[in-house]
């Protein structure tokens, strides 16, 4: 074994091949720029774009939709099982539930061909947002609110979560954070997905196995976590002290930096002005301004850029989302992607069984235990 191609943390190291994204020359999703999918596109058109690597025609789109709309409702069982889960559990753990339990009341959750899984990824797609809005109306004792069926995803989230008929821009704004989250390569939670796909498992296990991977600070949980400290700061004075106190604690500022994009996450910027537009609307400039001033002390002190948990967390916050919904609605957009290369894997499966350097105690040999010494 070859112990040279050793990295901690499998930095660098090509894990396996995909056609699905790229993020070498900017972020791609199956060779379209991101900057482009975001300004011109929907979740559901990129999310076909992500499963069947074409854009959709119009027919094709409005299949699609119908097939999402067709899907979204729950099982009797599984809103009973929301309502019963205890009150303070974090919403992560309650979406990782929903994937599993989605799992039990679809008839072809033991399919791993292609056409089921590929079903089977419309269907979470479409039910997980009722796992999430259901839930969360439920813990606050409120009857929950059926979706409408002939409305967007983004729409639903919204509409589903207040009861309320959402503004248009509000819409929009939600949309674009959920094209961002679609993709991105071999990130933690994704290469979780295709480790239990290479086991020739089911799309339910994969997705809520990458559930557990993506709820960590230092992933999905981190556009949670940026809430901590933004709520906290009160004026942009205060936000720079915290940042040189925090750095010189070696704390890590969440929200900041990342593994693969060392100059600057393309997302981030994306997601910035819509930021700025919807804090001017909800009164949320403050914020704004502590926020950009983290984003220059981060960036003058430790040459840091933000990452995309950054804006989208603040852009949650600005449309009035409870913190704890920020890392689910990363689940409900991912799910598309870590689908997509569930399907990947399948394709031209080979078990993923990677080695480990031995820094271990020495051989030795067993000492009976009447021999040890206490
Ligand atoms: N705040 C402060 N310092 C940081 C941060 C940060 N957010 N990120 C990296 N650094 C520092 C490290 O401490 C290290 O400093 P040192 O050389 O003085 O020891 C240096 O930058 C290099 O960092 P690495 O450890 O090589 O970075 P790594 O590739 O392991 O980390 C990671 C990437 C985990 C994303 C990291 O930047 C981090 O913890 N960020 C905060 C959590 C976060 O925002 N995660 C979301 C990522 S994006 C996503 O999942 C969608």
């Amino acid at each position: 074994m070859n112990e040279t191609i050793y990295r901690p943390g499998l930095e660098g190291i090509v894990a396996g091949q995909t056609s699905i994204s790229s993020i070498a020359d900017g972020l791609r999703y199956r060779g379209y720029p991101i900057e482009q999918l975001a300004q011109h596109s929907s979740f559901e058109e990129v999310a076909y774009l992500v499963l069947h690597g074409e854009l959709p025609t119009q027919g094709q789109l409005d299949q699609f939709r119908n097939q999402i709309g067709q899907a979204m409702e729950l099982p009797e069982e599984i809103t009973a099982t929301l309502r019963s889960i205890p009150p303070g559990v974090p919403m992560m753990d309650v979406m990782r539930t929903g994937a599993s339990l989605l799992g039990h009341w679809d008839e072809q959750a033991q399919d791993i061909s292609t056409e089921a899984t590929l079903a089977k990824a419309v269907r979470l797609v479409a039910r997980l947002p009722l796992v999430m809005c259901y839930r969360h109306r439920l813990r606050q004792g409120q009857q929950v609110v059926p979706p409408r069926k002939d409305q967007s995803l983004a729409y639903n989230i919204l509409w589903m979560l207040r009861d309320q008929e959402p503004q248009p821009d509000h819409v929009r704004a939600l949309d674009v954070t959920l094209i961002l989250y679609v993709e991105h390569e071999f990130n933690a939670s994704t290469f979780t997905a295709r480790v239990v796909a290479s086991t020739l498992s089911d799309l339910h296990s994969a997705v809520t196995a990458a559930i557990g991977a993506l709820k960590g600070p230092l992933h999905g949980g981190a556009n949670e976590r940026v809430l901590d400290y933004l709520l906290k700061l009160r004026s942009p004075e205060e936000a720079a002290q915290w940042v040189g106190q925090a750095l010189q604690r070696k704390e890590r500022i969440m929200g900041f930096g990342h593994r693969v994009y060392r100059t600057g996450d393309p997302r981030a910027a994306i997601l910035a002005p819509y930021c700025e537009q919807l804090a001017a609307q909800t009164g949320n400039q403050p914020m704004e301004a502590v926020a950009a001033r983290i984003e220059q002390e981060v960036r003058q002190q430790k040459n840091i850029p933000p990452n995309v948990d950054y804006p989208a967390g603040r852009l949650y916050y600005y449309l009035g989302l409870a913190v704890d919904l920020y890392t689910p609605l990363f689940v409900i957009s991912r799910t598309v992607g870590w689908s997509a290369h569930v399907l990947e894997q399948q394709a031209a499966n080979r078990l993923i069984r990677p080695r480990a350097r031995y820094v271990g105690a020495q051989p030795r040999d067993y000492v009976p235990l009447e021999q040890r010494r206490e």
